[in-house]
């Protein structure tokens, strides 16, 4: 009895299928995106922001026709559990993961995890060594050039020094300076702080370098570090190069802890365009700074997904790769003088 029930079920099920398959009413299935976001650490000011942004764009990415699911992940700062986490998202199904590693050079695991089920990834702001993306065919990643943000941030300083010839406090004819330095071994420390200086070489300014600090993106760190150069340079320091906002504003909170005076400050300056190193430009506390666009990075970053997911070759050939791997979003000065093109609406 029950054999028959179960019989008649699967007659009824296979006409339903056959009903629909050969009727007009037959509609293509939706499409499924669900992307798993780790992230290194979500206390960092400027990838928390850029977290945010790609969580809205996959979000404004769903429609009838195009479901979408993110799940977000924070690793603390922890690379083993990024890799768990990662673990975690894959087994929930997702078919898209992006990556934020915490550790740039340890990538091994996630890339064996995601290979074994066939999902891609697109790393993204901390960049994995060309070896390691070469691992799978279906590894990404989508930044800016380092290189690039230093040069701005250089070219940036020199016109500051130029213009305003009392940054030379001293008036030695040299610029006497320092540099608060993000992670060591991240791409963007090492590249940003040694093409700053090359800029303002080339543009024929004279430096003396006094000091440098390392204070991992952090605004409490380099609070720190710049009182202890304060302890040793007193109010010899006539520029301050950060590797980020963060660091720039972190400095400052050490001149105004120590109430230094306006005309005893050095000129700083920061990259990111975070929203306290904008309104810091806009009141003139930073000189300038250089805009990392995490808004094109998360629009660049979900066009790949979706044509990744898709596999639709018409998406896929639409997006510009740099050796069949790299997207790179260009940087753009920010001075008070066209601080109004960054600043959001209501501000
Ligand atoms: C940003 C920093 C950030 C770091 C994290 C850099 O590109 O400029 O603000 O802390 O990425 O990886
Ligand atoms: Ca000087």
């Amino acid at each position: 009895m029950k054999i028959k029930k179960i019989g008649a079920a699967v007659v009824v099920i296979a006409m339903a299928y056959w009903f629909c398959a050969c009727g007009e009413a037959k509609k293509p299935p939706a499409e499924k995106i669900y992307a798993g976001i780790a992230c290194y650490n979500r206390s960092d000011i400027f990838v928390n922001k850029l977290v945010d942004c790609l969580r809205e764009g996959f979000d404004g990415l769903n429609s009838e026709k195009c479901r979408t699911a993110v799940s977000v992940r924070d690793a603390a700062g922890s690379q083993r559990t990024q890799d768990d986490q990662v673990k975690e998202l894959l087994d929930s199904g997702c078919n898209i993961l992006c990556v934020n590693l915490v550790d740039r050079a340890d990538p091994s695991d996630i890339i064996d995890l995601a290979r074994e089920r066939g999902v891609p990834i697109i790393f993204f702001n901390r960049e994995p060594v060309a070896e390691d993306l070469m691992q799978w065919d279906r590894l990404y990643y989508v930044g800016a050039d380092a290189a690039q943000a230093g040069a701005m941030q250089g070219e940036l300083a020199a016109d500051a020094i130029q213009e305003y010839r009392r940054i030379d406090r001293n008036k030695d004819g040299k610029i006497q300076y320092v540099v608060l330095e993000g992670e060591p071994g991240h791409q963007d420390t090492i590249i940003r702080t040694e093409s700053a200086v090359d800029a303002l070489k080339r543009e024929g300014i004279e430096l003396e370098k006094l000091g440098c600090g390392i204070a991992n993106w952090s605004r409490a760190q380099a609070q720190n570090r710049m009182l202890q150069m304060l302890s040793l340079h007193q109010n010899k320091i006539e520029l301050v190069l950060a590797n980020n906002d963060e660091m720039a504003l972190g400095a400052l909170d050490a001149y105004a802890k120590l109430n230094y005076t306006e005309s005893a400050l050095p000129a700083f300056f920061g990259v990111d365009g975070t929203d306290a190193g904008l309104k810091a430009v806009k009141e003139g506390k930073l000189f300038a700074t250089v805009y990392n666009n995490k808004e094109g990075q998360a629009q660049a970053m979900i066009k790949l997904a979706k044509a990744l997911v898709t596999q639709k070759r018409m998406d896929m050939d639409k997006i510009k790769l740099e050796k069949n791997k790299y997207i790179y979003l260009e940087y753009a000065k920010v001075t008070r003088g066209n601080i109004w093109a960054f600043l959001k609406e209501e501000e």
